[in-house]
């Protein structure tokens, strides 16, 4: 059966710095952030935006009617979610007006969870062939102000619908994965910020990825030369070259010409926004098919995704005749030209801005925040959440 992405959406919240003058300030050299790593602005979420939100924010972009008459399971993705109990994924359910027979749950394993949720839904699919799943990836990164993760931070979110015969990318059954227990990025549920061994992690993530990818040429009989391009989890649009470089020597010049041209392109949203985790790969996806007028129907898209902690899967997409029409381009272009920059001194204020953990009432101030949903406050434990346009 033909499953796969039927549509895909994202949601950054409106405010993001500069990198360069985010290096100025660290006085740090500029061209480390900008080519070292390969940021350019970084995606700032105000304490109105949650995992929740963002995510609610990103379907609301692409859900009609007829779909939220359709999907029956709702799976959310996230390594920031809200509640140890309750799934984000309820709260989204509620938000978007989806109708109530449906399974709503959360998937965690750090930046993996949407690829699981994605593998999740095929299944489903498969024995249900009329269903529709809605998929999201959503997360705010925070390493910390002045720590070595902060030029990684990010925030945002992607939506997709997943179902049969889907007009953008169907998904190939083969797929290679690989857990191994390792400590390179975790967050102990104490903790609001990230603790990282960066270099370990950069390497573990190479380590993953040329598993798998061994793992998936066993399994098929594919090489390099099959893949018009390749798009990654992307935690900093560094990370995934860096992966890729290391499987070109099993290629022509033409082929690493032909891969890396398509990579520059699938990093431009990535660059702009940051770190969301999650949504990493799949915001990835969508910067390649919304700027690359080269692509057609019928080329084959490798995909690879790295949870840490570890958990890494390389699997494959291909294009469908009208995957151009069932993108959401223009929405996306105008969510970037609408967005504010804020200077460093107020992105660190936005950042020390968190919701109470004592059981503090509070309201926030939504009207500051043009997204159509946002957290309006916080009452007894529980968080506030408004749909603008209801
Ligand atoms: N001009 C150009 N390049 C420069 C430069 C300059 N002036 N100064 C330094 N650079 C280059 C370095 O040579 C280096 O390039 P290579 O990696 O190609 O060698 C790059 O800039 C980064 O420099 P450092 O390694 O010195 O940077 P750092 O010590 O500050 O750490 C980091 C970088 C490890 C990515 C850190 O930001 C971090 O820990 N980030 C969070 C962890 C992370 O993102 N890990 C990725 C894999 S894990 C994963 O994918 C899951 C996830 O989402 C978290």
């Amino acid at each position: 059966m033909n499953i796969g992405i039927d549509k895909i959406g994202f949601y950054t919240p409106h405010t993001f710095i500069d990198m360069v003058k985010l290096a100025e300030a660290r006085g740090v050299d500029p061209a480390k952030y900008t080519i070292g790593i390969g940021q350019e602005q970084m995606a700032v979420s105000p304490v109105t935006q949650d995992a929740v939100t963002l995510a609610a924010n990103a379907a609301l972009r692409i859900l009609d009617k007829e779909d939220l008459k359709k999907i029956d399971f709702v799976i959310f993705g996230t390594e920031s979610g809200i509640d140890s109990s309750k799934s984000a994924a309820v709260y989204v359910h509620d938000l978007l007006g989806i109708q109530s027979s449906a399974r709503s749950i959360e998937i965690k394993q750090a930046c993996y969870g949407a690829t699981a949720g994605i593998q999740l839904a095929k299944g489903h699919i498969a024995l249900h062939p009329e269903s529709r799943v809605l998929v999201l990836g959503s997360d705010i990164s925070r390493y910390g102000l002045r720590s070595s993760g902060e030029v990684t931070q990010g925030a945002g979110a992607v939506a997709m619908v997943i179902s049969a015969n889907p007009r953008i990318l169907s998904l190939g059954d083969q797929s290679a994965y690989l857990t191994n227990d390792i400590m390179d990025f975790w967050r102990p549920t104490y903790s609001d910020t990230a603790y990282v061994d960066g270099k370990f992690s950069n390497e573990q993530y190479i380590a993953f990825f040329l598993n798998t990818w061994e793992q998936f040429k066993s399994q098929t009989d594919m090489t390099i030369a099959d893949f018009e391009a390749m798009c990654f989890h992307l935690p900093y649009t560094k990370m995934g070259m860096k992966a890729m470089r290391e499987i070109f020597d099993e290629g022509t010049e033409e082929d690493q010409k032909r891969l890396t041209d398509h990579y520059q392109l699938s990093t431009i949203y990535n660059k702009n926004v940051g770190n969301i985790y999650t949504g990493s790969l799949y915001l990835s996806l969508i910067s390649l098919l919304e700027n690359d007028t080269s692509l057609k129907a019928g080329n084959r898209i490798g995909l690879f995704s790295y949870g840490s902690g570890a958990v890494g899967e390389f699997f494959t997409g291909t294009l469908q005749p009208e995957f151009r029409e069932a993108l959401a381009e223009a929405e996306h272009k105008n969510l970037f030209a609408e967005r504010e920059e804020v200077s460093i001194e107020k992105y660190e204020e936005i950042f020390s801005e968190v919701l109470p953990v004592d059981g503090t009432n509070l309201q926030l101030d939504i009207e500051s925040d043009p997204a159509t949903i946002c957290v309006a406050g916080i009452e007894e434990h529980k968080r506030l959440y408004v749909n603008k346009s209801r």
